[in-house]
């Protein structure tokens, strides 16, 4: 195991664990010299990067340009790849595909889905892969799953998304991400998991730690922001001045 990440495993029950994304080579460097513990390139990137409307149209190709732009820049933080959709549909293929973001620079990687892929994950992590489980809302699902609804409102639900966790846990997993769940199952889970549990719209201090995609922290994607984000900053803003100052200036500099 990485030390950078047996000293994040070391902080469950003691001290909050912070993880951002980052998909490019000054925004991961400016979030590690800030000082967060975990940067995700997430498959989120797909939106935030690349214009798509989710995070399907993302293959091992885009992961793999963004993971080396990251891995580049980061000394301190745990730098987690996120493994596209259809790249881990077998055992086999899923250690591929991590062999191949370890490969350009990540010390982990991260799957969604519990007791659907606890073989691809073991597969992983037997080969000495850490990785990050993905439970709750899973994006790369959303369309067939009913859409971005709170996940855990029904008891069935609830448990559905605990065996989830056990199965990630089982298979090796160091970490797990806990999206858009109701809130107190998201504790419920977090009281029993052995393993770091990191919430994303699963609210204030139930997890042992919190995920936010970059963009939604910083006010960076205007034309898009979830309802449990808690933008820090409006960097859209900021950009549109700069930018249109800019432009003033020239035009005033007048023709020659
Ligand atoms: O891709 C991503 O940004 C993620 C977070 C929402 C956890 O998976």
């Amino acid at each position: 195991m990485n030390s950078k990440i047996a000293s994040v495993i070391a902080r469950k029950g003691i001290e909050p664990i912070s993880e951002l994304t980052a998909y490019d080579y000054p925004t991961a460097r400016l979030v590690d010299e800030a000082g967060v513990d975990m940067i995700l390139v997430g498959d989120s990137l797909g939106m935030m990067m690349l214009g798509f409307p989710d995070t399907t149209h993302v293959t091992q190709a885009h992961m793999l340009h963004h993971v080396e732009a990251v891995a580049r820049a980061v000394k301190n933080a745990v730098v987690i790849a996120d493994m596209p959709i259809h790249t881990y549909d077998t055992p086999e293929q899923a250690l591929e595909t991590a062999r191949a973001l370890m490969a350009v620079g990540a010390d982990a990687v991260k799957l969604e889905g519990g007791t659907a892929v606890e073989a691809q994950i073991r597969a992983i992590t037997q080969a000495g892969i850490p990785v990050q489980g993905h439970i709750g809302l899973l994006p790369q699902k959303v369309k067939e799953d009913g859409g971005y609804r709170m996940r855990g409102k029904t008891d069935e639900e609830a448990a559905a998304i605990m065996r989830d966790m056990e199965a990630v846990v089982r298979a090796g997993a160091f970490s797990v991400v806990i999206e858009c769940t109701k809130h107190s199952v998201a504790q419920a889970i977090t009281r029993a998991c052995p393993i770091i549990t990191i919430g994303i719209g699963a609210g204030r201090g139930t997890c042992d730690g919190e995920v936010a995609v970059f963009h939604d922290l910083v006010g960076g994607y205007p034309w898009f922001t979830p309802s449990f984000a808690r933008p820090r900053a409006d960097i859209s803003a900021e950009i549109t001045r700069a930018v249109k100052t800019y432009i003033d200036e020239v035009r005033d500099s007048g023709a020659k």
